[in-house]
């Protein structure tokens, strides 16, 4: 198989770097918090890979069917020459965008923090696409948005509503910082999940099998072996709670006793009293006006906005705003 070429904006050292100082500043702030991006090393992908699969777990299930129905649309509307995934994972349904942008597609270019698991995916990509140049980045695209490859027809994919794994402040200088990098002729595909009733929600993020949990846990044993931390996961208990007010599902894990950790690589000792809740994740539900709004407010427009026949999950096809 021939080799295909990786840009790394990521060295192993600057992701070292970053994850000290997420770590420090998460487990030294009140209340605690760890950004979620640090869930995905080989175990942590692999798990979210899982998760998807899960009957509760709706949103791959649902942008999976908008897709199958909308990619011809997407394909001629946009005619795009070079497809920019944003924290591409597998890249599973961005097969379909591949499919039907065949016409047109020179060149996939999927883009992710998580570098080992990313190019397995890129090289079955690239294995089954002969014609396609496929280009893998390591890159952070809440930092590296204006290194990204350019081109003339550009297609820029974030799908599975990762989006909403960012809190508001960063999700609006993220969505201006896109479109600084946006051409005329250029499209923004933006898979987004929608606010629905909470019940059905919460088990999305708390599934019976409980591999959400591990998931959630997975952050503390990527501290342990990074950070030489001493974490017991088995301590922490997985709880996931509907934010009304703010329209966010928050991941949180939660101490089952007093207890007191130590992280080597920091040379900090955090201590947790017993029934105290660190936040992991955000994962923010929109609706269209929100989202057309934020859009909007970052300069560009809509030009689609998809569901699936249930209404759970959106997919916006979006464009830089003319003038
Ligand atoms: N797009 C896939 C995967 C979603 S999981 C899908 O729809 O199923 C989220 C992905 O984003 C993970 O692969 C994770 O490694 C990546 N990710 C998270 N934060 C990131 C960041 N700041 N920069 C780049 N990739 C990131
Ligand atoms: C990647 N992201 C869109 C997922 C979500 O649904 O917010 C991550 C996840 N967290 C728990 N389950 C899945």
């Amino acid at each position: 198989m021939k080799e295909e070429p990786v840009d790394r904006f990521l060295t192993a050292d600057d992701l070292a770097k970053t994850l000290r100082s997420d770590v420090r500043e998460g487990l030294t702030g009140t209340p605690k918090t760890l950004p979620p991006k640090w869930f995905y090393d080989e175990r942590g992908s692999a798990l979210f890979e899982e998760i998807t699969r899960l009957e509760e777990y709706y949103p791959t299930r649902r942008e999976r069917e908008i897709l199958v129905a909308r990619a011809p649309d997407i394909a001629a509307a946009t005619g795009a020459r070079t497809l920019l995934e944003l924290g591409a994972g597998s890249g599973e349904k961005t097969r379909l965008l591949l499919d039907a942008l065949s016409g047109t597609l020179r060149s996939y270019v999927p883009v992710d923090v998580s570098g080992d698991f990313l190019e397995d995916a890129a090289a079955g990509i690239a294995a089954d696409h002969p014609g396609l140049t496929v280009r893998t980045v390591v890159a952070d695209y809440e930092q590296h948005l204006h290194l990204l490859p350019g081109g003339e027809r550009r297609l820029v994919a974030f799908l599975g509503g990762t989006i909403g794994n960012m809190p508001p402040a960063a999700r609006i200088g993220f969505l201006g910082g896109l479109r600084a990098t946006l051409a005329d002729g250029d499209f923004l595909l933006l898979g987004a999940d929608l606010v629905k009733d909470a019940e059905r929600l919460v088990r999305a993020y708390d599934d019976a099998a409980g591999v959400t949990a591990e998931f959630n846990r997975n952050v503390l044993r990527v501290i342990n072996r990074e950070l030489d931390a001493d974490f017991d996961p088995d301590a922490f208990e997985h709880v996931a709670v509907w934010d009304d007010a703010a329209e966010w599902i928050e991941m949180r894990l939660r101490s089952v006793r007093d207890q007191n950790v130590r992280v080597g690589g920091l040379d900090l000792d955090v201590s947790f009293a017993a029934g105290e809740e660190m936040r992991t994740e955000i994962s923010a539900k929109f609706r269209r006006e929100r989202l057309e709004a934020e859009l909007g407010a970052a300069g560009m427009e809509l030009a689609e906005f998809w569901t699936d026949a249930s209404g759970d999950f959106s997919l916006t096809l979006a464009r830089p705003a003319l003038g």
